[in-house]
């Protein structure tokens, strides 16, 4: 049986298109494994270790910059981290290819209208109303992958598949073990 390398698991996408959502699945169905993981989420790091920064295309890269960092670090010592920023710029996604170890960029993918409709933090409505700034989507670029390791598309798929699918192509690379059969 292969053993769990380290990994980054990078999901890309705009603002509701699933990211977040996905990742706590992968957890969810990865958890009666023995694997050691890590979530690094925009939400989240924006708290803490990037609190002081907003969305200007700079602060944007300052906060990639900086979860980078950590991803480096835990990669190359095995752990597979489960990444989800927004990440709108191809250049700095690259750039965390290339500092870290097995890095895959996976593109959680829904169109703009859909995560519009969904608005699940209510945050499209304000934005289209001129009350956000800089929102990516509207007011703000995102540069879709042009060629992504992983490609899902949320508005065809439920989350329990994306995840699931997520976890296959994992097992595939031979970065986790494949599950025994239950
Ligand atoms: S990133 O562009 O720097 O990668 P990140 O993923 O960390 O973004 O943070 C995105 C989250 O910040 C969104 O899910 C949303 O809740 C919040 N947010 C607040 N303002 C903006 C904005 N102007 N553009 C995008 N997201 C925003």
């Amino acid at each position: 049986m292969t053993e769990q390398q380290g990994f980054v698991l990078w999901m890309t996408g705009l603002s509701g298109a699933g990211k977040t959502t996905i990742a706590l699945e992968m957890l969810d169905q990865l958890a009666e494994r023995d694997l050691r993981l890590e979530r690094l989420d925009g939400d989240v790091v924006r708290e803490s270790l990037t609190r002081d920064l907003g969305f200007s295309k700079e602060d944007r890269e300052k906060n990639i910059e900086r979860v980078t960092f950590v991803a480096k670090l835990l990669s190359r010592n095995g752990v597979g981290c489960i990444c989800s920023f927004i990440s709108p710029y191809q250049s700095i996604r690259d750039d965390v290819r290339s500092k870290t170890t097995n890095f895959l960029e996976v593109f959680i993918d829904a169109p703009l209208d859909v995560v519009i409709d969904r608005d699940v933090k209510g945050m499209y409505k304000k934005a289209l109303a001129g009350e956000i700034k800089n929102f990516t989507g509207i007011s703000d670029p995102f540069e879709a992958p042009g060629s992504p390791d992983i490609h899902v598309r949320t508005d065809k798929q439920t989350v329990e598949e994306s995840a699931a699918f997520i976890i296959g192509e994992l097992e595939k690379r031979g970065l986790i073990p494949v599950a025994e059969p239950a």
